[in-house]
């Protein structure tokens, strides 16, 4: 996976595999069970073969996780079906595609900045791979719509919702997609680094860690 400047600065990022899957559950299931505008079954929160085949990260602070979020390429349509919770996406963008998900920051460590500088790299190692598209589902208008679209992503009203594979949408669910061949000369570090200008606690915060 390609490197960010700011990854030197942030000691703690670290890939996460199946030895690490109870501090993982852990983290999932405190902060992704039952949120603002969904809820998720259990079974599907907790480590799993595909999560042996993606890349899982985390981000540690004096050793104790405190945000992660997976990336899988995915290539075929059934697979992109039961990921989106969506008939047909395909259609809209091309195949293999980054896929970004299980997204969780501890409650403690929340709005600084952690889940944008992980989204970052995964817009980076799409860059790494050579993949144009990032997808990634979110509740519309959450917390993590802003950075997104400043990174470039657009979003696709997704009309029904979280229903079948686990997940339990109650809010509006949007895809969001971001198309690198719209953004040749995209560097989200860059974009980073403005948050974390935005949001100077958060960035010293980093730097500390
Ligand atoms: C969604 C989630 C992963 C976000 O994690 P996070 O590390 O708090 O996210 P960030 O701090 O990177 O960014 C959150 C927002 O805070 C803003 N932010 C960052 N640092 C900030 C600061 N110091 N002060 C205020 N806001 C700040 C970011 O700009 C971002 O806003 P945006 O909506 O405009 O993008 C986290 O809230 C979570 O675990 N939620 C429960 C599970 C979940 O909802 N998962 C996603 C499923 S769609």
């Amino acid at each position: 996976m390609v490197e960010l400047k700011t990854e030197r600065e942030l000691n703690g990022l670290v890939r996460l595999d199946r030895s690490h899957a109870d501090e993982v559950n852990a983290l999932r299931l405190s902060r992704l069970r039952e949120t603002q505008g969904f809820t998720a079954d259990e079974a599907v929160l907790v480590w799993s073969e595909d999560d042996d085949q993606s890349l899982v990260l985390g981000i540690r602070e004096e050793g104790r996780l405190i945000a992660t979020q997976r990336m899988d390429v995915i290539s075929e349509p059934a697979k992109l079906r039961t990921k989106l919770d969506y008939d047909g996406f395909e259609k809209h963008i091309e195949l293999p595609c980054l896929v970004v998900g299980k997204a969780a920051t501890a409650f403690s460590h929340a709005g600084r900045g952690l889940n944008s500088y992980l989204n970052a790299l995964a817009v980076e190692h799409a860059q790494h791979l050579g993949l144009r598209y990032v997808v990634e589902t979110v509740v519309a208008d959450g917390p993590r719509t802003g950075f997104l679209s400043d990174l470039g992503f657009e979003f696709y009203p997704h009309p029904l919702g979280w229903r079948r594979f686990g997940y339990h949408s109650t809010s509006n669910v949007v895809v969001a997609v971001l198309d690198l061949n719209r953004h040749p000369n995209l560097t989200p570090s860059l974009r980073l680094q403005e948050l974390y200008k935005k949001y100077p606690a958060s960035w010293q915060h980093l730097r500390r860690s």
